[in-house]
């Protein structure tokens, strides 16, 4: 048997542990597939003395993870802090121009120094993965880059954060409110530290601009992803949302046509019976439309210990075997700058809520506001009567350019019947 790759992890909280355990429980299981076995040497956290239900004296302690690329006794290192810069870039620097190879679940390294750390990977001729970083427990990189690789892809879409499907799924479920549901949310423990990660899209557009890269070869692009999150969805939206077909998801969608790139994170109302309507919970799916296989649809644990823990382990067996292929699958040096579409020119059929005084005539200017900017209407549904008089319009427009809807917005808003601003969320054609 082959010498063992003999690695170190820095990061012992939810993921780390995870890696520590499935490493030590399958040790002989993954000596076998990887065709030698997996050493783990040293390992490095915030707090040596903190209680872990895992135990870590037999490892070497670093203080400074920094170092860790730089030992003698490390082939490579495995980093499970987070963040798209401080330590978890510094260790990942070090341990690249170490001539190491490097594995990350970290989403914000990768969505924003991707390209970068690419080139260095290839110029110092190691490798770079990242297979938890996306969709945790789902192979989507793996089945993007090497699976699909004969296809030209076009597009690749899905639900990319399980904590926000998670909310939307007991809104719906459950009638509750989205206070009370982000409350039950971060008591469950499911928020990222900085809930807005999550609650902004910001995480699934991490996901998205890696995305991006592995199926189109572009350099990864996160600053032009446009991203709109849920805070705004109301359960009564997603209640109408039912009663027109249809069942409100935070998607994230990139495609490449003519080397434009459009990347987007936002929700949108997605037809019942598309498969990704039926992703309840904390699961993630990801489809991936190619020209010869036509689409794909993969479903997982998008998060959580063993899920994510699982992607690390893949990776870290993958280069035990010996295959130091490109991070994105292209060379480093090929990675094309992506050209980003504006949202301007965005084509969508839209549903709109409208919260209105009833008064005679409401219905006519509204209409007049949506002809003025060639807005026309599929369906106009008047909800019955609140308490206070008031009523809810909701409307379904044909495709509209995103411009104009905004405009026929703005003018609607300004009416003096009107009680809230008017809300819109994107209908998707899957
Ligand atoms: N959790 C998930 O389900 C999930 C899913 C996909 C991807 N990820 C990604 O995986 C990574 C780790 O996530 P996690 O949930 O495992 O995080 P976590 O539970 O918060 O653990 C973070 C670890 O980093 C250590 N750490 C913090 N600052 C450090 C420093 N300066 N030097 C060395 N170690 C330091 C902490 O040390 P102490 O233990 O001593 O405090 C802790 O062990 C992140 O990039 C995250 O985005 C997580």
């Amino acid at each position: 048997m082959k010498k063992p790759l003999r690695i170190a992890v820095v990061g012992l909280g939810t993921v780390g542990g995870g890696v520590l355990k499935i490493l030590e429980t399958h040790k002989e299981m993954i000596s076998v597939r990887a065709g030698r076995e997996i050493q783990i040497m040293a390992v490095s956290a915030s707090n040596k003395t903190k209680s872990r239900d895992f135990d870590i004296s037999s490892y070497e302690w670093v203080d400074n993870a920094a170092e860790l690329g730089l030992a003698d006794n490390i082939d490579l290192v495995v980093e499970l802090v987070g963040g798209s810069d401080g330590i978890a870039k510094v260790v990942a620097e070090n341990t690249l121009k170490a001539g190491k190879s490097f594995v990350t679940a970290n989403k914000a390294l990768i969505a924003h120094h991707g390209a970068y750390l690419a080139g260095l990977a290839s110029d110092n001729k190691v490798a770079l993965r990242y297979e938890a970083a996306v969709a945790g427990g789902i192979p989507i990189i793996k089945s993007i880059g090497e699976g699909l690789a004969g296809n030209k892809i076009t597009k690749v879409y899905g639900i990319m954060n399980g904590t926000t499907n998670y909310m939307l799924s007991q809104m719906e479920r459950t009638g509750r409110s989205y206070d009370e549901i982000l409350e039950e949310t971060e008591q469950l423990g499911y928020l990222e530290s900085d809930p807005s990660l999550d609650l902004d899209g910001i995480d699934a557009a991490h996901k998205l601009a890696i995305l991006s890269s592995v199926a189109f070869g572009v350099k990864t692009d996160f600053e032009n992803v446009y991203v709109e999150g849920i805070r705004e969805i109301t359960t009564r939206d997603i209640e109408y949302a039912g009663e027109l077909g249809y069942r409100i998801k935070l998607l994230g969608i990139t495609t490449y046509e003519k080397g434009k790139l459009k990347q987007r994170v936002h929700p949108a109302f997605v037809a019942l019976d598309e498969p990704v309507a039926a992703v309840m919970d904390g699961f993630n799916a990801i489809a991936v439309q190619g020209d010869g296989a036509d689409k794909c649809f993969f479903q997982g644990r998008g998060a959580g210990e063993g899920p994510t823990a699982s992607a690390v382990v893949a990776d870290l067996i993958d280069i035990a075997r010996g295959h130091m292929d490109e991070a994105f699958f292209v060379p480093a040096s090929k990675l094309v700058p992506a050209q980003p579409v504006s949202m301007t020119d965005h084509l969508s059929s839209y549903y709109i809520k409208l919260h209105v005084a009833e008064a005679a005539g409401v219905i006519a200017d509204i209409t007049a506001a949506l002809k003025n900017e060639d807005v026309s209407l599929d369906q106009m549904h008047q909800k019955g009567s609140e308490e206070d008089g008031s009523v809810y319009v909701v409307l379904v427009t044909h495709e509209v350019l995103e411009s104009s809807l905004h405009k026929a917005l703005k003018e609607i808003n300004n009416l003096p019947v009107n009680l809230n601003d008017a809300f819109a969320i994107r209908i998707e054609n899957l």
